[in-house]
């Protein structure tokens, strides 16, 4: 198994450019089931949740062409509505499908998704918002068997603002007869992103990214292109690399306002930060003091997928920080690696305790889930000595050209 072996202590400095963000292109790339005309997606990034979302699509009979970072799909030859358990399994973004081919064929038969180890992770906003639009759902044998005659538009309350759950409604909704509400939905960009490219397709969607999101159902939908948002969550990961190993980093194809949850904090730090239009400019020395209390939060609040990177770098902060996570229940997995690097951090239910300390030094360490493994390398190229990251099939499910990117900056990473 590919791990990396990294040597701590360099400063950063140069350019990054970002990808498509992973969390809009798994969405959109579902949007080709609606239409039997082809649906192309610019910017994708070469990760493994993509592919994996591609061979999903791949086997329900479609067709996934690739043009360098560009995705083309045709699914007028589709003829399955099966998502088997050994596809499933790779990728919670399995789930997004439901939606779409629900629209598409009346019928699917969906095995339970995989993804994240990072707590419970139930489906029961999802099942709920589709049977209020009339659709009949049972589980069984480690599947869910979904059927409808007609998918009626509904007024739906999320109890809680579920990305994947607002976006698996956008897809079930859009040709719906009547109109659909959805209240309390989740207001991610990533959802403004969906809103954007069904529109385009001849949908009537509008008020995403707000409290409330009315979805006029149409009754066809044609092809259509996009160019996904970028990636907040790679951005966020290196500018938080930029903050504990010091230097200067631009990081270009970003918008700014995306991530202001993280450049707010570290901007009132040590560190200096630039954002322009579709750029920003980080610069360190590499020792910020305590953050105080982040709490993860729905957007616009602090992201979940950014709480472990933040904690690598609160590791090496002069003083105390709290970090409390709101969104899953058991998202710190990282910590006891960590811990094997030298931090100190006392784990309290949902919140991590983390007295900074002068230094980390390296460890092998093992990544256990994708943000978590993020953190493990950040913590890595700040410590002294050598750290070996194992299991990293984990990062790639989510960063493109990751080691290639940190060592351009002056990182000392190779993958073996
Ligand atoms: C998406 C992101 C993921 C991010 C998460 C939260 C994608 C592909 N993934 O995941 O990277 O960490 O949003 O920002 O976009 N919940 C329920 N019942 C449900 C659905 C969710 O209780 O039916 C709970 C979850 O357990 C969690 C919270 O709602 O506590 C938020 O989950 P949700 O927004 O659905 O996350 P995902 O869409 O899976």
């Amino acid at each position: 198994m590919s791990k990396y072996i990294i040597n701590g202590g360099k400063k950063l400095y140069g350019k990054v450019n970002i990808n498509g963000a992973k969390n809009s292109v798994l969405p959109l790339l579902a949007t080709c089931l609606l239409t039997d005309e082809p649906v192309i997606i610019h910017n994708c990034p070469e990760i493994s949740d993509v592919r994996n979302m591609c061979k999903i699509i791949v086997n329900l009979g479609c067709k996934v062409t690739h043009e360098k970072d560009t995705i083309i799909l045709d699914s007028s030859d589709m003829f399955c509505n099966e998502i088997p358990i050994d596809l499933a399994k790779e990728l919670r973004s399995s789930l997004f499908l439901m939606g779409s081919l629900l629209t598409r064929c009346r019928k699917a038969k969906i095995a339970y998704p995989g993804g994240c180890d990072i707590g419970l992770r139930p489906i029961d906003i999802h099942l709920k918002a589709l049977q209020e639009l009339n659709i009949k759902i049972e589980e069984k044998y480690g599947y869910i068997y979904c059927s409808v005659d007609k998918i009626k538009g509904a007024d739906i309350q999320l109890d809680i603002p579920s990305v994947g759950a607002t976006e698996n409604i956008m897809m079930a909704a859009v040709m719906a007869e009547g109109k659909t509400t959805v209240r309390n939905p989740a207001k991610e960009p990533e959802i403004v992103d969906l809103q954007n490219l069904l529109n385009k397709m001849g949908a009537k969607i509008k008020g995403a990214g707000s409290s409330i999101i009315e979805i006029e159902g149409v009754k066809k939908l044609h092809g259509g292109e996009h160019i996904p948002i970028s990636d907040r969550i790679s951005a966020g990961t290196y500018l938080i690399a930029g903050a504990v190993c010091g230097g200067e980093i631009e990081i270009n194809n970003i918008n700014p306002e995306h991530i202001f949850s993280l450049t707010s904090k570290l901007n009132k730090n040590s560190c200096k930060i630039t954002s322009l239009n579709d750029k920003i400019i980080i610069s360190s020395d590499g020792r910020l003091n305590s953050l105080g209390k982040v709490e993860t939060m729905y957007y616009p609040g602090f992201p979940t997928d950014l709480q472990a990177q933040l904690m690598a770098l609160s590791c090496v902060c002069k003083g105390t920080t709290k970090i409390v996570e709101n969104i899953f229940e058991t998202r710190f997995n990282h910590v006891p690696e960590l811990i094997k690097m030298g931090a100190d951090i006392v784990v309290e239910g949902r919140m991590a305790v983390v007295n900074g300390v002068d230094r980390l030094s390296g460890a092998d360490v093992y990544a256990k889930d994708l943000r978590g493994g993020a953190a493990l390398v950040i913590a890595a190229l700040s410590a002294q000595g050598l750290t070996t990251v194992n299991d990293i099939y984990h990062i790639e499910r989510g960063y493109e050209n990751f080691e290639d990117n940190l060592a351009k900056l002056g990182a000392e990473i190779i993958k073996v």
